[in-house]
């Protein structure tokens, strides 16, 4: 690995992550098809050893499984890493809203002090870590007000359990009470090349406020890596299988955007995964791209975008590449 790691500020909190964060839904197995426990640990070494230092995960992803297989990966490591993971989706209450049901279990989105309280604990068990660097509100929840939700926040932050706040799936409504109350220092909200709704209402008002957003999803579920072909079979609960964004004439415009792009990416010698990233890190407001990676070759070649610094040309040639082939996907 050649190149250093760029590093940002996480908001106001004075805590600083390298700019590529290693994403870890699908090492929780549920809607991925599954998981593997002895990759997704090489995944997350392999991350580390290339200076990626921020590492999200949820409890939600697999009831817990996600954060274990992060906390097991990070014994003796915990010093090295910058740990996001969140709240807000419970299964210990049907509280709030129900959203979903995994495993058999009602998932509801919760919010409440008492949760929070009961949440933090758990996580904190299972990361096997007495402190989250990035805690995040995972869904927003109707039946809570966000100033209450805020003050069990800071409440954990004035213990030392956490070092900064980050709310998920917001509105822009939602943007503006979490800005009125005060303290919120990171948003997470799906975006990438063709995901770019948050450009003309979140972004706005993150980079008005010093906050930092960080970007999931980064590749499309990976549709963007360059690497799923026309014979890209999905299976068991992997959730691209009846995904529309997965059809043929969208893998089709994606494999000829690749080849669009390749010259920029040889540049560089990037892969297109890489040059896909590298352009998302260079988008005004966006401040981390998650990407997730399910082993360490995907994790290395994650890494390496968080390395490469796009000109002016390199931007122009991937817009016009975007504007040209990548209209009216399915969705
Ligand atoms: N706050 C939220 O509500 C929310 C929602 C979604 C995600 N997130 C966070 O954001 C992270 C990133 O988003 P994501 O995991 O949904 O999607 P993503 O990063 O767009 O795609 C990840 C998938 O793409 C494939 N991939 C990744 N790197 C690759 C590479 N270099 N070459 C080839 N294939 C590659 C892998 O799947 P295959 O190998 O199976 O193809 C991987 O699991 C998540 O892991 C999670 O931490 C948060």
């Amino acid at each position: 690995m050649s190149g250093q790691q760029f590093m940002r500020d996480i908001g106001g909190s004075g805590v600083a992550a390298s700019a590529v964060g290693l994403g870890t839904w699908a090492i929780g197995g549920w809607m991925w098809g599954g998981t593997d426990e002895a990759e997704s640990i090489s995944a997350i070494h392999a991350s580390l050893d290339a200076g990626v230092t921020l590492i999200d995960t949820a409890p939600a992803y697999g009831l817990g499984r996600s954060e274990e297989i992060v906390g097991k990966a990070l014994a003796g490591r915990r010093d090295k890493a910058v740990i996001a993971t969140k709240c807000g989706l419970v299964w210990h209450t049907n509280k709030g809203r129900h959203f979903f049901d995994q495993d058999g279990k009602p998932v509801h989105r919760y919010l409440g002090r008492d949760a929070i309280f009961h949440e933090i604990e758990e996580s904190l068990r299972r990361l096997r870590t007495d402190y989250i660097d990035l805690y995040i509100t995972h869904w927003q929840d109707p039946t809570t007000p966000i100033g209450e939700t805020m003050r069990a926040l800071e409440d954990l932050k004035t213990s030392g359990k956490i070092r900064a706040i980050g709310a998920s799936n917001v509105g822009t409504d939602e943007l503006r009470d979490y800005i009125s109350v005060g303290g919120l220092d990171a948003i997470q909200e799906r975006f990438s090349m063709i995901d770019r709704d948050i450009e003309a209402d979140l972004l706005p008002l993150t980079r008005a406020n010093g906050i930092a957003t960080l970007s999931y999803s980064s590749l499309a579920l990976g549709l963007l890596s360059g690497a799923i072909g026309p014979g890209r079979v999905f299976s068991g609960d992997d959730q691209r299988r009846d995904n529309p964004r997965f059809s043929a004439a969208n893998r089709e415009k994606t494999l000829a955007f690749a080849d669009a792009i390749r010259p920029v990416a040889d540049r560089h010698s990037a892969s297109i995964a890489q040059t896909v990233i590298a352009w998302t890190l260079a988008q005004p407001g966006v401040t981390f791209a998650l990407c997730g990676a399910r082993n360490a070759a995907q994790a290395l070649d994650n890494a390496r975008a968080g390395t490469i610094r796009l000109d002016a040309d390199d931007q122009t040639a991937i817009d016009t590449a975007i504007s040209a082939i990548m209209t009216d996907m399915d969705r």
